[in-house]
């Protein structure tokens, strides 16, 4: 089942995604937070901080674990997702980072990467609340259209318009990762709530093929209408073909 949340700005999606992963964290002190990286929910975990700061949030319990991480580079490296959920997130609230958890990206042997992180994300047993973006071709985590629905942790290959997007923040094009380790839709499946995040007019065909087409690999998200319990918070621009076409 799918709810949606219709928000003014990105602003308004942001605190009412952090209002909601709040009541999750309330209700569940001790919840598995499924978490993910994009410009999408920067607003959200900035507003998480400043409750965190004024004494309204407790993460000291909270275990986390996140979509997915680029082969080959390290946490200190400015541009891997741990460096981003530190700075974004971790570093500001009293989360134990021994329990925030990112694919290995300096594991060069993916299966292994992979298995291991499938054992994490069962042994914290399974994610309580998974928080996603969209791609503006419908791709959650790095799952890009057209792969299977049933794989759980593995690796892509990124796609070559993803490579030279990320050419600038590196010195050498030896530097730039060609692959990244991704939970797969099962595991996205298989977490118990799942609140996905948009924002912008550049996500509402995909936003409205996800929610309202048919299900099929080559809309990642689209698999979402199988889950039982999904929220959507979405800005208006995001929303705005779904509200054209009177779906809500
Ligand atoms: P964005 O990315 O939040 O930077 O738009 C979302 C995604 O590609 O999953």
């Amino acid at each position: 089942m799918i709810t949606i949340y219709k928000a003014k700005d990105y602003q308004d999606m942001s605190r009412k995604a952090a209002n909601i992963i709040s009541a999750q964290i309330i209700m569940k002190p001790n919840c598995v937070l499924g978490l993910a990286t994009g410009s999408t929910p920067i607003g959200t975990y900035r507003q998480l901080v400043e409750w965190y700061k004024k004494g309204d949030l407790d993460f000291s319990k909270v275990t986390s674990v996140n979509l997915d991480e680029y082969k080959g580079l390290s946490g200190d490296n400015d541009q891997s997702y741990r460096y981003f959920m530190n700075t974004n997130l971790f570093d500001h609230v009293n989360i134990d980072k021994t329990k925030t958890f990112v694919p290995n990206g300096l594991e060069k042997d993916s299966e292994k990467a992979c298995a291991e992180y499938n054992e994490i994300i069962q042994s914290v047993g399974g994610i309580d609340m998974q928080l996603l973006g969209i791609g503006g071709n419908g791709h959650i985590g790095f799952n890009e259209p057209g792969l299977a629905f049933e794989q759980k942790t593995h690796c892509v290959d990124l796609t070559e318009s993803t490579i030279q997007a990320n050419a600038r923040f590196f010195e050498s094009m030896d530097d730039v990762p060609k692959q990244a380790y991704t939970m797969g839709i099962k595991n996205i499946m298989s977490a118990k709530k799942i609140l996905l995040v948009a924002t912008g007019e550049n996500k509402a065909e995909a936003l409205y093929q996800s929610l309202y087409g048919k299900i099929t690999p080559n809309v990642p998200a689209s698999i979402l209408q199988l889950h039982n319990d999904v929220t959507v918070v979405a800005d208006e621009a995001a929303l705005s073909l779904i509200i054209k076409k009177g779906e809500i």
